[in-house]
């Protein structure tokens, strides 16, 4: 693997490596002295086309724990709003002697088109509704570190499937590892090929979450819907939102997750969201760790 493009271009063999890589990371992250010097002859350009709080800061501190070279390119305060295309904007980067890329933009596929037309290694941090590889590994390692394992573990994401790049990489990742997934949410947030990934559907919330170990819940992307989509943000919280009631009405306690940013109040009440149940801040701790883990796997290639 020269590049980490999405889950489905991995298999169960390089997750593993992956986490294995990982909980060394952690563990380094955890000393007083967080650093290590693996990646010192190593330079990221982290480009973001699209807004990121949780997945840009991650993958640059990431960078830096392993003593890489950083540079932060942000879309909107760049000559892309001259026109500039995608491929001049990151073969002008990489005459700068840029050895890796992180991208995050609009467009699905946005990341396999730039691995076809660019020499760099490409990670992608979220191309449009496609795939987003790191936040399904973060989101599978904090199962494994919460629950012991994934293989066999019952997991309900919850939400606006149709949109969610969270949501497809989830499923791919929790499938190699032998988790049972199950995707609940409205009908008209449920994309049709749905089914045909070996996912159960469920659009009754309650159902769901009395049949999870885990439920992980989606933000609804108003941003990627037109105005009017059913249902709305009212309706949606009535029938979709996690409360304590709900949590207390099955008859287990089981593990909630969010990919974040969270709409407070909308798919997840605050009282859930802060709660020992919740493991949401543990997933970003693990972010850390994981991006750390990929970089360093893919920059040992270069160094080849
Ligand atoms: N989870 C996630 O991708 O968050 P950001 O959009 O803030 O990076």
């Amino acid at each position: 693997v020269n590049h980490l493009l999405g889950i489905k271009y991995l298999n169960t063999e390089d997750i593993k490596l992956i986490f294995e890589t990982a909980d060394h990371f952690k563990e380094v992250i955890n000393r007083p002295i967080k650093k290590v010097p693996s990646l010192r002859d190593i330079t990221i350009a982290n480009l973001f086309f699209e807004n990121s709080t949780r997945t840009k800061l991650s993958f640059e501190l990431a960078e830096k724990r392993l003593s890489a070279d950083v540079i932060n390119f942000s879309a909107s305060q760049s000559s892309v709003k001259k026109g500039e295309t995608l491929i001049d904007t990151v073969n002008n980067i990489l005459a700068m002697k840029v050895d890796m890329v992180v991208m995050r933009h609009p467009n699905p596929g946005a990341s396999v088109f730039l691995s076809q037309h660019v020499n760099a290694r490409i990670i992608n941090a979220g191309d449009g509704a496609h795939e987003h590889p790191t936040q399904a590994l973060l989101d599978s390692y904090s199962i494994r570190e919460h629950l012991g394992e994934v293989a066999g573990k019952k997991v309900a994401i919850v939400g606006d499937i149709l949109h969610s790049r969270v949501a497809l990489s989830n499923i791919f990742a929790l499938k190699l590892q032998g988790a049972e997934v199950m995707v609940c949410g409205p009908k008209t947030l449920l994309p049709k090929y749905i089914a045909n990934l070996g996912v159960k559907v469920e659009t009754n919330l309650e159902k769901a979450l009395q049949w999870c170990d885990v439920a992980n819940m989606l933000r609804v992307q108003n941003e990627r819907m037109e105005v009017n989509y059913f249902p709305s943000t009212r309706e949606y919280t009535q029938q979709y939102g996690v409360t304590t009631n709900l949590l207390n009405k099955l008859d287990k306690q089981i593990t909630i997750m969010h990919p974040g940013p969270i709409n407070r109040g909308v798919e997840i009440t605050s009282e859930v969201a802060d709660s020992d149940q919740a493991i949401i801040l543990n997933q970003v701790e693990n972010g850390v760790a994981i991006r750390m883990a990929i970089i360093y796997l893919l920059a040992s290639k270069i160094k080849q």
